[in-house]
């Protein structure tokens, strides 16, 4: 039974269930939230590692334990292989891929069919950030991700910027109303040193909290936006872009409310859903009691060095992260070189949370239990 039906109320289920169905997958046993999606399946037979146990699996550029590596191309090209890499996604919050030639095109298609396969809404397409000018080099659904500008070259960031480097954590585009399951980067022109990328796992900053804790954060919800966005766009006297992804991701004001702890659809678990990027207030609190939480969740993210895993970008290889249980954060390190990356965003579901759902190491040690 697909874990989704076990765990979700039931106007989710239907949604699901109506997506899955609009979704062109010639087996549906192979959809990501189907058992029959066993990420074990990839892990077992194909060279990897675990980033660190909290977060990250890396599939190797050359064997060294004498097992087959894996290709991109060949999991793109198998709906099955497709399905289990979508679940170790969500399971890992990122895979790495070290040797993956993959074009911006084939991008797209990977971040598609991850959606699809893991039961997105019917309309739920793939993201146009409100920065992505139309008639862009790569179309609307790649935003050009580059410490020389923001998403479009009309957005210029200042030159040799620094930031204070816990500042930039952030999942993407939380500030939709349906904000991103599953995304992808590959950085395709390189600084010669600097420029990492860090991601880390939301079920884990769950599951350090306290009971208490969890308790009361289960019962808030947050207010996103990103009015960095909306002020780029206005500087420059253009409208932010309208039906970014979904019918429902429209509007100038780039505003939304979601719960603080967030249900994952895919394996069922519980992750933080703040991040310091897009995350202002805490609804239920009045200003000084949301600025002294949000600060403290942001802080527990960013300083628990043990629930992230740092990734050093070489040619040929691609990050994909499940952004509603991943956060990440750039390096500005580079002094005057340029990091130019292609990134392509699959557009998800309405976040929620269901109090049935199980944090991630409740249910491992139940599994472990068995
Ligand atoms: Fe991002």
């Amino acid at each position: 039974m697909p874990i989704a039906t076990q765990q979700q109320p039931k106007s989710t289920i239907d949604s699901l269930k109506s997506a899955l169905k609009e979704t062109v997958i010639s087996d549906t046993s192979s959809a990501i939230t189907s058992q029959a999606a066993d990420s074990s399946e990839l892990t077992d037979k194909y060279s990897n590692f675990a980033a660190t146990p909290a977060t990250g699996t890396e599939f190797r550029a050359f064997s060294t334990d004498g097992k087959p590596t894996l290709s991109i191309r060949e999991v793109l090209e198998d709906e099955q292989k497709l399905a289990q890499l979508g679940k170790l996604v969500s399971e890992r919050g990122v895979v790495f891929f070290r040797d993956a030639v993959i074009s911006p095109e084939e991008q797209i298609s990977l971040v598609d069919k991850l959606g699809k396969l893991g039961g997105k809404p019917a309309d739920s397409g793939l993201h146009i950030h409100p920065l992505t000018l139309e008639g862009g080099k790569y179309g609307d659904e790649i935003s050009v991700i580059s410490n020389e500008f923001v998403f479009d070259s009309k957005f210029e960031r200042p030159k040799r910027l620094r930031v204070k480097g816990d500042t930039l954590w952030h999942s993407d585009v939380t500030f939709e109303t349906k904000p991103s399951d599953y995304a992808t980067l590959q950085i395709r022109t390189f600084p010669a040193v600097g420029g990492d990328t860090l991601w880390a796992s939301a079920y884990e900053a769950y599951d350090r909290l306290s009971p208490y804790y969890q308790k009361f954060l289960e019962g808030l919800t947050a207010f996103h936006s990103a009015p960095f966005f909306v002020e780029q766009a206005k500087n420059k006297g253009v409208p932010v872009r309208e039906n970014r992804g979904s019918p429902d991701n429209k509007g100038q004001h780039l505003t939304n409310s979601h719960p603080v702890i967030r249900t994952n659809p895919v394996t069922g678990w519980k992750g933080l859903f703040v991040n310091r990027g897009f995350t202002k207030k805490i609804n239920e609190l009045n200003q000084d009691e949301s600025d002294h939480l949000l600060e403290f969740l942001f802080a527990h993210v960013a300083s628990n060095h043990d629930l992230q895993a740092r990734f050093r970008w070489e040619p040929n290889n691609l990050a994909i992260w499940d952004n509603r249980s991943a956060f990440h954060a750039a390096t500005y390190d580079l002094g005057d070189d340029v990091r130019i990356g292609t990134r392509s965003v699959s557009v998800g579901e309405k976040p929620y949370f269901d109090p049935e759902s199980k944090s991630r190491r409740e249910d491992l040690d139940s599994r472990n239990k068995v």
